[in-house]
């Protein structure tokens, strides 16, 4: 579905209008495009440690035109802040105003990315101070950034070298992150390498998406598709059509099944064993609603959904975890809500299965530590599908303009989020929640 108060606004004469009432002004945001520049500019790297030395060279090795100091006037593309040697928050103050100066010479689209350390992995309360001060100011320069420019931060694990940043900071500096905002990712040393093919960073990988016959992911197979993956699409027999339909589009493969049936797992793995001979992701995209206020809930609604969007996962995962098939850097991403991190009216049932399934991935990603494998989440906020254009008009309005892009996202904005945690750069995150939301208000 389209936004058209924001192809209105800006489209000429109509933008001068809104900006004279005051009225909200999306920005058409920059997403990724093939061959496009990684930023539409200089790269600024703030910080005067040896960690910020070594990130800056590892920039320039990505061809980047970098910088260590603003030059007066001149436009930049994106901010990357190390702060990541932090001990008191008396030294927050001289790079975080450095960056102040400096962003007004932001570009549309620009990027602000800090690298920092974990709060809660110091037990210096001046230090977790300042680790944790860090968090606020990423979330307030969320907010005050506008023409489609975000703010984002990299949690670095205590001993994981500045280089182990490396693949996630590419993704946020990205097109692909457009409407991730606001956010902290963790990242820890996988100890691998990271390096890939930027073009087809899934190439020769064998990936299933649920639930793909339409929505998100449906944009999900294509992506990973784009990406270099041979994607086995899954829907219920009832939406047959759609899904060979999609299968056709990627070159893919369909399975029909409702994900909910016992031997689901098992007729996932003998699809792909057969057929691609070991799975790499799976990615968990089927989910329902059944709205209701909970005084009037009945168990055929709330059963309904815990089967569909959690039960039906945690037994995938158990089968796929004790599987030969399932590839020893396999990686699992599951689809949260920022209905699960801050409730929802009339959405008890899809509340509690996506705040299930965010403890899911908290659990299990701590028993796949150091294993090779990884489970993460993606929460969405408003995206714009068929899903939200059944919401009544005044709602699917204010739930667009809540957040700081001023806009619902796209479903390629989840998809772009998922192909990143399933590809080799994203190594070294694992049991993370990525909200891909805009930095919408709710749950903020
Ligand atoms: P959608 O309703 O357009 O698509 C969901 C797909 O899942 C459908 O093709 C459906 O047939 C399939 N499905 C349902 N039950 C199934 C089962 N038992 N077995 C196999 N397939 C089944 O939904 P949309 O909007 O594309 O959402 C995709 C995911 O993203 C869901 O998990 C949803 O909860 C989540 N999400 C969506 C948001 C949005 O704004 N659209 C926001 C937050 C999360």
């Amino acid at each position: 579905m389209t936004d058209k108060y924001l192809t209105l606004v800006n489209s000429g004469p109509a933008g001068k209008v809104a900006r004279k009432l005051g009225l909200p002004k999306p920005a058409v945001l920059r997403r990724y495009r093939h061959g496009a520049p990684l930023v539409p500019g200089p790269l600024l790297v703030l910080g005067s440690t040896a960690a910020a030395d070594s990130l800056a060279t590892e920039l320039l090795g990505w061809d980047q035109d970098v910088r260590r100091h603003a030059r007066p006037g001149e436009k930049l593309g994106a901010i990357v802040v190390v702060l990541e040697h932090l001990a008191d928050p008396g030294e927050l103050a001289a790079p975080v105003l450095e960056l102040g100066q400096a962003l007004r010479q932001l570009e549309r689209g620009g990027r602000i990315v800090t690298v920092s350390r974990p709060a809660r992995e110091t037990a210096n309360p001046a230090e977790a101070a300042a680790r944790q001060g860090v968090d606020g100011i990423v979330r307030s320069i969320g907010r005050e950034l506008r023409a489609g420019a975000t703010a984002n931060g990299i949690v670095l694990r205590d001993g994981a070298p500045i280089t182990a940043a490396a693949g996630t900071l590419r993704f946020l500096l990205s097109g692909k992150s457009a409407f991730v905002n606001g956010q902290f990712i963790t990242v820890g040393d996988a100890g691998q390498d990271a390096t890939q093919d930027e073009d087809r960073p899934l190439q020769g990988q064998t990936a299933v998406v649920t639930g793909a016959a339409r929505g998100i992911g449906a944009e999900i197979a294509a992506v990973l598709s784009r990406d270099g993956a041979s994607v086995v699409v899954v829907d219920v027999p009832a939406a047959g059509e759609q899904l060979a339909a999609v299968a056709n589009r990627i070159g893919g493969t369909a399975l029909q099944l409702d994900i909910t049936a016992d031997d689901a797992a098992a007729r996932i793995l003998d699809h792909v064993q057969q057929r691609y001979g070991s799975l790499d992701l799976l990615v968990h995209n089927a989910g329902i609603t059944r709205d209701k206020l909970l005084a009037n809930m009945d168990s055929a609604r709330w059963n309904s959904v815990l089967a569909v969007n959690l039960a039906s996962q945690l037994r995938v995962n158990e089968s796929l975890l004790a599987s030969d098939v399932f590839a020893a850097s396999g990686r699992i991403v599951c689809l949260a809500s920022t209905s699960g991190i801050a409730g929802n009216r009339g959405q008890s049932n899809y509340a509690a299965s996506k705040a299930g399934v965010i403890g899911m991935v908290r659990s299990t990603g701590s028993s796949l530590e150091g294993t090779g494998r990884t489970i993460n989440a993606v929460a969405p906020g408003f995206i714009e599908t068929e899903m939200t254009a059944r919401m009544p008009f005044a709602t699917r309005e204010v739930a667009r303009r809540l957040s700081s892009l001023q806009q619902g996202g796209q479903p390629i904005d989840v998809a772009e989020a998922i192909a990143f945690l399933a590809s080799p750069a994203a190594a070294g995150v694992n049991g993370e929640v990525v909200r891909v939301c805009g930095q919408s208000l709710v749950g903020a």
